[in-house]
């Protein structure tokens, strides 16, 4: 596990976006785990940009979302597809249909979560997965407890979370929903780069429990420590916790430039 503390989010962002730039030079077909949620947007800014500027092209990319809720018309704005489609899909060229989302109308709940494992498997298995991290450690909507080897399966959401995304729904967090379907943590440790972004003081709690606590299903996040590839990009506030943040500092500050990411 790499930690990288930034001096800010901006910061963090260009780093998360360089792991995918590098990505999209060298592969043809990059499959990618988009994450929603506050943690990420500076990143798909950063992304948009790089676009705009001829620097990045999804047009040959297949795009799998982490988690979407479950109980919302199909139409509502705070489905977790619509939120990322508004805020990057739409913005680049990633082509029409290259979105996979899990399917969460009740006709198909029951086989939703095996569907959507079939098909991040057809399409060869996710390059890299973004992630943020609750203040609960979870990761998509894998709230502790969660089986380190988990598949993508519906989850109920905590209070903690509800009360979180409430702001997504005019502040009532009797509007969030109360299930997600999400991937599971098994699903996202075979994922081949998962980058984690991370930012504000209270993340600082979870990163620290997470990146130096012990792997239990009660932190679900902690499971990144099982993943031979997973780069974790903190702010400062973020990772005022971490007990070994100078050592962090000392590895990236000397890292050979053939290592990237
Ligand atoms: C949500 C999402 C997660 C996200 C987390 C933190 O519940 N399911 O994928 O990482 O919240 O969100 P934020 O980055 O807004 O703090």
């Amino acid at each position: 596990m790499e930690i990288v503390i930034t001096g800010s989010a901006r910061e963090a962002a260009i780093i998360a976006a360089d792991a995918f730039e590098r990505l999209l030079w060298g592969a043809d077909r990059a499959v990618i785990g988009l994450a929603t949620g506050s943690s990420p947007l500076p990143t798909y800014h950063e992304l948009i940009e790089r676009h705009g500027n001829g620097r990045v092209s999804f047009a040959r990319t297949r795009m799998f979302l982490l988690d979407e809720y479950v109980g919302l018309d199909p139409e509502h704005p705070q489905l977790l597809r619509s939120f990322i489609e508004r805020e990057f899909i739409d913005q680049v060229d990633v082509p029409a249909n290259a979105l996979v989302v899990p399917q969460c109308a009740p006709a198909d709940l029951a086989t939703a979560a095996e569907t959507y494992e079939r098909r991040i498997a057809n399409a060869g298995g996710i390059d890299l997965q973004l992630l943020g991290i609750g203040r609960n450690g979870h990761i998509g909507f894998n709230e502790p407890p969660s089986s380190l080897v988990s598949r993508t399966r519906l989850k109920t959401l905590t209070t903690a979370t509800r009360e979180d995304n409430a702001r997504f729904f005019g502040n009532d967090p009797d509007m969030v929903p109360h299930h997600g379907i999400t991937q599971g943590i098994g699903t996202i440790l075979e994922a081949r780069h998962v980058v984690l972004i991370a930012t504000g003081e209270a993340k600082s709690e979870p990163i620290a429990k997470a990146v130096e606590g012990p792997v239990t299903a009660m932190m679900p996040a902690s499971a990144l420590q099982l993943h031979p590839h997973t780069t974790v990009i903190v702010d400062e506030a973020a990772g005022q916790q971490l007990r070994h943040a100078d050592y962090y500092r000392e590895i990236y500050r000397n890292k050979p430039v053939w290592q990237h990411f």
